[in-house]
């Protein structure tokens, strides 16, 4: 394993935001599942069957599918990863926690693929065309460093994906008869909020630990953003891309990061 190159020197800096026990965790997550059930059960038949959208909107809609479906998948494994070799227990709840999340997300985004009618077969070329968030995940999935996953894919991207684009998407998908993805969007964020806050903590404690480790965090978040900027090309998600760094830049700059340097998409 690469050797860390940052260390929590005093690990009772981090404690779970969230105040979550397993007891209290598995309530949660149980609520928020039946909470999302009945939510799907308002849906009408034909916007659970895709068949109340435009084909032009479901051509379109199969990149998005894809960054939705892939990113939840490679969430399962950083964040197992990141549970795994989490140097402290207060940490390793955390991600073992997230890991339940994002398995949960997974089985939405799979339902997407299978109600809209895409085959399997078209779902990986979809995430590996140019333009989508394949190549941020698949730098991840290649760390074994809990802090630097953590500080990655929590920190800077769900710090930027959510809640800010989330809202955005889940009404984006509304507006075209999507309500299926808007119900959702709007489930993930409720989740995803719990992850930026515990990567937050995180990064707090480790700039208090040592203000040193800012610059390392510092050059994770520019290589985080400068792989995402590919999604931001071509014009089409320039409002997408507005709000991704702005949503970012709102939890870390009171936090001593400075903006990344990035040409305009
Ligand atoms: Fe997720
Ligand atoms: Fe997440």
């Amino acid at each position: 394993m690469a050797r860390t190159p940052i260390v929590l020197k005093d690990p009772s800096r981090f404690k779970d935001p969230a105040n979550l026990s397993w007891e209290r965790y598995i309530a949660l997550q149980a609520r928020e599942r039946e909470r999302y059930q009945a939510e799907r059960a308002t849906l009408p038949a034909d916007a659970l069957s895709y068949q109340n959208v435009s084909a032009r909107y479901l051509e379109r809609a199969v990149d998005q599918f894809a960054n939705n479906y892939f990113s939840e998948l490679s969430a399962t494994h950083y964040i197992a990863t990141a549970a795994a070799n989490a140097p402290f227990d207060e940490l390793k709840k955390s991600c073992l926690f997230q890991l339940a999340d994002e398995q949960r997300h997974l089985e939405m985004d799979t339902e997407v693929w299978q109600r809209a009618g895409i085959p399997e077969r078209d779902w990986l070329p979809a995430w590996e065309a140019p333009g989508t968030t394949c190549r941020f995940f698949r730098h991840v999935l290649e760390l074994d460093d809990t802090l630097e996953i953590i500080v990655k894919a929590n920190f800077v991207a769900e710090g930027a994906a959510g809640p800010g684009t989330f809202a955005v998407l889940a009404d984006g998908a509304e507006a075209r008869g999507d309500l299926f993805s808007a119900v959702n969007h709007r489930a993930r964020v409720r989740d995803e909020t719990r992850h930026i806050s515990f990567a937050r903590a995180l990064v707090k404690a480790l700039v208090e630990d040592d203000p040193t480790n800012l610059d390392v965090i510092q050059r994770w978040q520019d290589e985080s953003l400068q792989l995402f900027l590919e999604v931001a090309r071509g014009g089409e998600r320039a409002a997408w891309w507005e709000g991704f760094l702005a949503s970012y830049y709102k939890i870390a700059l009171p936090l001593g990061l400075r903006p990344t340097s990035l040409p305009h998409p």
